[in-house]
């Protein structure tokens, strides 16, 4: 009796001891043993709480993980040890270390270097407060092997049609802005697939590819006036598909006669490309940065024309991912900014899934004025432009005004068209290659250029 007496005191003692809190913060999108090898070193100190980064949160500073929230917290909260997971909203630890005032916080030594060290100074700055600790196991020791690592291995196998199509929007929802770069072949595509940069401890590249009828058809040696068909225009698109996994744009033109237009979002969705552009115009088509200049009077569509192009292509569609955006060509024409918003909000109607507005002003006066008038829509979607002529407008300042898609849309090809003239001029001006070199990347570098395993 004495004995059991005893027992129960000891056993009321220990459970009114408040257990420690750890807290660990993670992205989780590929679980591996150096995950749970942290886990079940947290779970040491005492009861574990994840702080899961939201896809906004890990948006912010690399590419939005490939499974959504929601699956990723049903993966943690299952692992053993884990006792609770919350959403870490920012990359920053400190509102989610403020609200939870944990004893601990565990992550791998890793962190001390390279874009998360700043990261990492303010926890250890934000536990000082209550006297918390952080403890770094040797993250080699964890064998963990980096996320991204994993990631871009998984993706240099490539991705199904199915999974891209569904990426523009997934993208849409978690960041304010989606960076566009054209492609308009293989290479150029690998170029926007791969182009990365650190910048303000976040990585940079771009989120999606533009493929333009101006620098498609430029590489053909054909100028931007629909003279390359749509079934070329696929050639390219498959090209650019075969060797990159990010969402894809099609600018379609005007997308032909509504009866053939439906076939083109067909071909489209097929092949996994995310949205096309259609532009209001009808008649010979001439690029839009001519304006009226080209010589080629430039038609605008009737509002109920394009509209029922679009509702057209909507109802061809098969899946519920994928976009047409209208595109308005009202302010390039002349036809004025009332035109321009009138045009948008019967678009929006006959169910266009985000609006292009364009312009070829230097000033983006025009352009910011459509962007406040639009902000007063009740029913708004997606906004994209295309910067080409007012291009010292920073991305920050379009998502000020409520841009969400900007595309870099011929970049490529203007940059690489005036070296490769540079080459052939030297080489007839010298009577050889050796001081176009000056223009070329080594021989070495094109054939390691593009790295390929031979199992
Ligand atoms: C393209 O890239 O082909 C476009 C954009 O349509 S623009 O050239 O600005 O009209
Ligand atoms: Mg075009």
């Amino acid at each position: 009796m004495l004995i059991c007496e005893h027992y129960q005191t000891v056993k009321t003692k220990k459970t009114t001891q408040p257990k420690k809190t750890v807290y660990v913060g993670m992205c989780a999108d590929i679980i591996h043993n150096g995950h749970i090898n942290i886990i079940k070193e947290a779970r040491k100190y005492g009861e574990v709480i994840i702080g899961l980064l939201t896809d906004e949160a890990v948006a912010s500073y690399k590419r939005v993980p490939l499974l959504k929230y929601e699956s990723r917290k049903l993966i943690v909260e299952n692992i053993l040890g884990v006792t609770k997971v919350i959403a870490q909203e920012t990359l920053d630890y400190v509102p989610n270390l403020q609200l939870v005032k944990p004893d601990y916080v565990v992550h791998g030594d890793d962190w001390k270097t390279g874009i998360q060290r700043e990261t990492r100074e303010r926890v250890m700055e934000t536990l000082k407060e209550w006297g918390g600790k952080l403890i770094e196991p040797d993250y080699n020791a964890t064998g963990g092997t980096p996320s991204t690592k994993l990631i871009n291995h998984l993706l240099e196998g490539g991705v199904t049609p199915q999974y891209r199509l569904g990426l523009l929007r997934r993208y849409l929802e978690v960041k304010p802005l989606i960076r566009v770069l054209e492609a308009h072949n293989g290479l150029t595509g690998l170029i926007a697939e791969k182009t990365k940069l650190v910048k303000d401890g976040k990585v940079r590249e771009f989120d999606a590819i533009w493929e333009s009828s101006l620098t498609d058809s430029a590489s053909k040696g054909k100028p931007d006036i629909s003279a390359v068909d749509i079934t070329s225009r696929i050639q390219t698109i498959e090209s650019i598909l075969e060797v990159t996994t990010k969402p894809v744009i099609v600018d379609a033109d005007s997308g032909g006669l509504p009866e053939h237009f439906v076939f083109t979002v067909k071909s489209m969705e097929r092949l996994g490309v995310s949205a096309v552009i259609i532009e209001d115009k009808i008649g010979a088509k001439r690029n839009s940065l001519f304006g009226t200049d080209s010589g080629v009077v430039q038609t605008q569509d009737s509002v109920e024309d394009f509209s029922h192009k679009i509702s057209r292509g909507k109802k061809a569609q098969v899946t519920s991912d994928f976009m047409i955006i209208a595109r308005i060509e009202s302010l390039i024409l002349g036809a004025g900014m009332k035109d321009a918003l009138k045009r948008a909000e019967a678009y929006i109607c006959a169910g266009a899934d985000g609006i292009m507005i364009h312009s070829k002003e230097k000033n983006p006066d025009e352009i910011f004025e459509f962007c406040r008038e639009y902000r007063k829509f009740a029913n708004r979607v997606p906004l994209v432009v295309v910067p080409s002529s007012y291009n010292h407008v920073t991305e920050d300042e379009f998502q000020k005004v409520g841009i969400n898609i900007v595309i870099y849309a011929n970049h490529l090809l203007r940059s690489a068209y005036p070296a490769m003239v540079k080459t052939a001029e030297s080489i007839l001006d010298t009577g050889r290659s050796l001081l176009a070199d000056q223009y070329c990347m080594p021989i070495k570098d094109v054939i390691s250029l593009i790295p390929y395993s031979e199992e």
